[in-house]
């Protein structure tokens, strides 16, 4: 059977999405469970557009020693030295290297004859394929660009040293059997093609991202490019998750192997779903919370009866577990802890795992069972913020249905503790706002959203935030018993990150 390498970027494109920056430890910790799913290779980021980005490839390109890291440059000597510096220390190191190939494109966004643009791609493979093991070329928006002068363009990269070439649906505008002629036209005219594979980079703007992934490697195509919960500009990229079961399920019809291990996507969507703040809907094929449900009686009927009546896939399969499992209680130890943390599928250092188990004491006396997604929940808090720049030392409310809401909070920014009080709408404006008044920013909430994360009234509360500054856009979350303290962490870690966007990071 023939192999299909995976290639996630999620820690990219998927990045891209509005509002789903991450700080370099998020996207470490996100890196790490994708080396335990077997991507063969993870897109880090897009190193020269900020110093976050640079970081983030290269502590991955730093630690991770199997999958290949690859990082994105424009066909520019400074983006494509950016990315060489930050996969410097990589063991497998791609530099991907893209240049717009369509009409539209060129003329309107270039401002360049097709034969200058070839130039560029060529030039920028030669100047990367020295400095790294791989390079990949992009034609940007190939599915809109003439055959003829795709053919062409992927003939001169791979004379130049391109050994995979990669064609997106830049703008999700195509279906299955065009993707499927682009692939076999490439195969058949590209006089060199044996010299490189061939990728497929698909974008779901009329939820064919999948689908057109397929059609490309049933023509040959033999590197996939997705995402985890099939995140992205727009309306995303291919998910990972439906593409890697569709090959999965359907075998009979699509022979094709890829490395794989379907039972970490799970934990690899809840993860991202939690990082990212990006929530998955109900219904997402695969990892959404329906995915495994059954409504109807003649469903339930036919599924106690026999399970593949309705279940084309198990719940196992993907790694999901039966229900909510009862973890820890107040009286587990820190052995127990830590084993049950790896068992999640999280990579935490000693000193992560000492302030997590802290965390998790302190709700543990608050709250009888600790479930696997409270768990999940204070390791996520965790993550990424392992040294944050404002840190909420301290808060109190005064609230009531005759009392003018007013929040006290103390931030502790390096050595100096600040104390800020404001009066509010509400409790929680009250204390937005005295914590913008500690962090010196201003900024406009765009979503507030709480949530139980687990079942009983004694039940964590979980609160996402998505706020913009300047054109910065930025999510944060928190989670506790008290929804208050909730709120002000996930205001106080959305805050933390605009600030590193701004690159204001002292
Ligand atoms: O969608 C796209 O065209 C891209 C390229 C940079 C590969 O993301
Ligand atoms: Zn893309």
């Amino acid at each position: 059977m023939d192999r299909i390498f995976i290639f996630d970027t999620t820690l990219r494109d998927g990045e891209q999405a509005p509002g789903a920056s991450m700080t370099a430890e998020q996207k470490y910790e996100i890196a790490l469970q994708l080396s335990r799913l077997g991507i063969d290779i993870i897109e880090a980021g897009f190193p020269v557009s900020s110093p976050q980005q640079f970081k983030a490839c290269e502590l991955i390109a730093k630690n991770l020693k199997e999958p290949v890291i690859t990082a994105l440059a424009r066909t520019v000597e400074k983006d494509i030295d950016a990315a060489a510096e930050a996969l410097s220390r990589a063991e497998n190191s791609r530099i991907h290297t893209f240049i717009a190939t369509s009409p539209i494109h060129m003329r309107y966004k270039l401002n360049k004859e097709p034969d200058e643009v070839i130039e560029m791609a060529v030039n920028a493979v030669k100047y990367a394929r020295n400095k790294v093991q791989q390079v990949e070329f992009s034609a940007e928006d190939a599915s809109r660009s003439n055959l003829d002068f795709l053919c062409r363009i992927f003939e001169k990269v791979i004379d130049a040293g391109a050994t995979i070439i990669n064609i997106p649906d830049t703008v999700g505008y195509s279906i299955p059997a065009e993707i499927g002629n682009i692939i076999s036209t490439i195969r058949n005219n590209v006089p060199n093609i044996d010299k490189a594979i061939i990728s497929i980079h698909c974008h779901n703007d009329l939820g064919l991202a999948v689908a057109n992934t397929l059609a490309a490697i049933e023509n040959g195509a033999r590197q996939a490019e997705v995402t985890v919960n099939g995140m992205g500009e727009r309306a995303g990229n291919a998910a990972l998750e439906e593409l890697i079961m569709a090959l999965e399920v359907r075998k009979d019809r699509m022979p094709f192997t890829t490395g794989i291990n379907t039972t970490q996507i799970y934990n690899a969507s809840r993860l991202v779903s939690n990082i990212t703040g990006f929530e998955i809907p109900k219904n997402k094929p695969i990892v959404g919370d329906n995915a495994f449900a059954h409504e109807s009686g003649i469903h339930q009927d036919g599924v106690l009866k026999n399970r593949a009546t309705y279940e084309i896939i198990t719940p196992a399969s993907i790694g999901r577990g039966a229900g909510t499992n009862i973890v820890l209680g107040r009286h587990s130890g820190l052995h127990g802890f830590k084993s049950r943390v790896s068992e999640l599928g999280f990579n935490l250092s000693e000193e992560e795992c000492k302030n997590v188990y802290k965390k998790f004491l302190y709700i543990a006396d608050r709250k009888k069972e600790i479930y696997d997604e409270d768990l999940m929940a204070l390791i996520i808090d965790a993550l990424g913020m392992s040294d944050p720049i404002y840190k909420l030392e301290y808060f109190s409310i005064i609230s009531g249905n005759k009392a003018v809401p007013t929040a006290t909070i103390k931030i502790r920014h390096n050595d100096e503790v600040v104390t800020e009080a404001a009066t509010g709408d509400g409790p929680v404006d009250a204390i937005f706002k005295a914590i913008e008044r500690a962090m010196n920013i201003t900024t406009k909430l765009e979503e507030y959203k709480v949530q139980a994360i687990t079942p009983g009234k004694q039940a964590m509360g979980e609160v996402k935030v998505l706020v913009t500054a300047n054109g910065h856009k930025a999510a944060g979350r928190g989670s506790s018993t008290d929804i208050l303290e909730a709120s002000a962490n996930a205001y106080v870690s959305a805050l933390n990150k605009l600030l590193l966007l701004k690159g204001n990071n002292q």
